[in-house]
């Protein structure tokens, strides 16, 4: 109970615990200080002994809350909520890397994990790259000494699928632990932990949030592994707000119905595009000719996700000429929401890289993500219908 003095003087319960029947929905704990009624309670909090809470930045009930739903999504033992998605990777890599350590990481990780991964050098920390498609280059890399090897499940924006079982017992054979990106498959698709993986990372801010309307990560897995990443993580401020993790927690209850529904129009969508002759090419691993169709099969579930990724001319004008006739979709530097909507990976994720690095990854000027939403399929090509027509 909060107390304050009112304009009489009295004290006030300022929250009004303790009234009334409770509430069906969790309430957001807006709150960064807690109350203790001893110093025995403040004993019994930090020994784990009361399930009490310290300090706003050390997580409330409602991040408790998103946890509970991020273990039983991914069948894990401990789920850690955090500030972002790139919180999540900062808090994996300040615990489990140090001066001299080396992490053998796959080329074509999203660009700012790559970019906070060069980060480290300066501490010492060596960072080789690999494709990750690739298991002999991956064995190899691994006969030098590593502690962890870092794939993303659905590479972002190339949208190929890792073989994580293959690439797990590698890893473990070797001695390293396995971290993977599962922001784009998301607990719906592919749950890592089955394919023996020891670390998983999402960007909550895409399919677990999935209203356009949040940034959250987190980070989960077994509970020797991840649980130990909870105090540093603690201790930097990486746990997120109390606000975004109740968001994410109401989001979370629709994820299998939202993509359910966007994964079955995504593939429906990459067949079209495919048939399309403006379109050069297109990469979604629900489509039998895509590279890694085999291994999303055994990797993926429940279909092969929402993203869909197209090539049209490299033509940076003509580009703009698609986007500008568009009536629905948006061009939005993120995805993974309830509305389909469009990223420019060249002028944006991949932006800092040299042309040369873009072209090697294969993404130029007419390379374009399509992160599918939940509206009619028929509405969705019939704006890229018009779209291809301005090219
Ligand atoms: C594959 C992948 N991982 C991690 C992130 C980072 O997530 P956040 O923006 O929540 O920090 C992103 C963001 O786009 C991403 O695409």
């Amino acid at each position: 109970m909060t107390a304050h003095a009112s304009r009489s003087g009295e004290p006030v319960d300022a929250n009004g615990s303790g009234q009334g029947n409770p509430p069906f929905v969790l309430p957001i704990y807006q709150s960064a200080g807690w109350v203790f009624r001893s110093l025995d309670e403040v004993d019994a909090v930090y020994e784990g002994r009361d399930p009490g809470t310290i300090y706003g930045g050390s997580g409330v009930p409602n991040h408790a809350a998103l946890e509970a739903c991020i273990r039983s999504l991914h069948g894990t033992q401990t789920a850690i909520v955090t500030a972002a998605g790139m919180s999540a990777f900062a808090a994996v890599l300040w615990h489990l890397t140090h001066s001299g350590a080396r992490i053998v990481a796959a080329a074509n990780l999203y660009g700012n994990t790559l970019r906070l991964l060069g980060d480290l050098t300066k501490f010492g920390v060596r960072i080789d790259t690999i494709d990750a498609g690739d298991l002999d280059q991956v064995k190899d890399a691994l006969r030098t000494p590593a502690q962890l090897l870092i794939v993303e499940t659905i590479s972002n924006p190339r949208l190929r699928v890792a073989d994580l079982r293959a690439l797990a017992s590698l890893a473990h054979e070797r001695g390293a632990l396995i971290v993977v990106d599962n922001t784009l498959a998301s607990p719906y698709h592919c749950r890592p932990a089955e394919h023996g993986c020891d670390i998983i990372i999402e960007s909550i801010t895409k399919f677990l949030g999935g209203h356009h309307d949040l940034v959250s990560g987190c980070v989960t897995g077994s509970r020797e592994i991840v649980e130990p990443l909870r105090l540093p993580a603690t201790r930097a401020g990486l746990i997120s707000a109390a606000f975004d993790s109740w968001l994410a927690t109401r989001s979370v209850t629709t994820l299998s119905v939202r993509l359910s529904r966007s994964s079955a129009t995504a593939l429906t969508i990459a067949q079209w595009l495919e048939r399309q002759p403006k379109v050069a090419a297109v990469h979604y691993p629900g489509l039998p000719a895509d590279a890694t169709y085999p291994v999303a099969r055994r990797t993926l579930r429940e279909g092969f996700g929402s993203v869909v990724s197209l090539e049209v001319a490299p033509d940076r004008a003509a580009v703009d000429r698609l986007l500008a006739a568009l009536r629905h979709i948006k061009l939005v530097l993120s995805f993974g929401g309830v509305a389909t909507t469009l990223a420019h990976p060249a002028t944006s994720s991949h932006r800092s890289l040299a042309p040369e690095q873009r072209a090697a990854l294969g993404i130029h000027d007419g390379f374009l993500r399509l992160s599918v939403g939940l509206e009619d399929e028929a509405l969705i090509m019939a704006d890229l219908d018009r779209g291809l027509a301005a090219i």
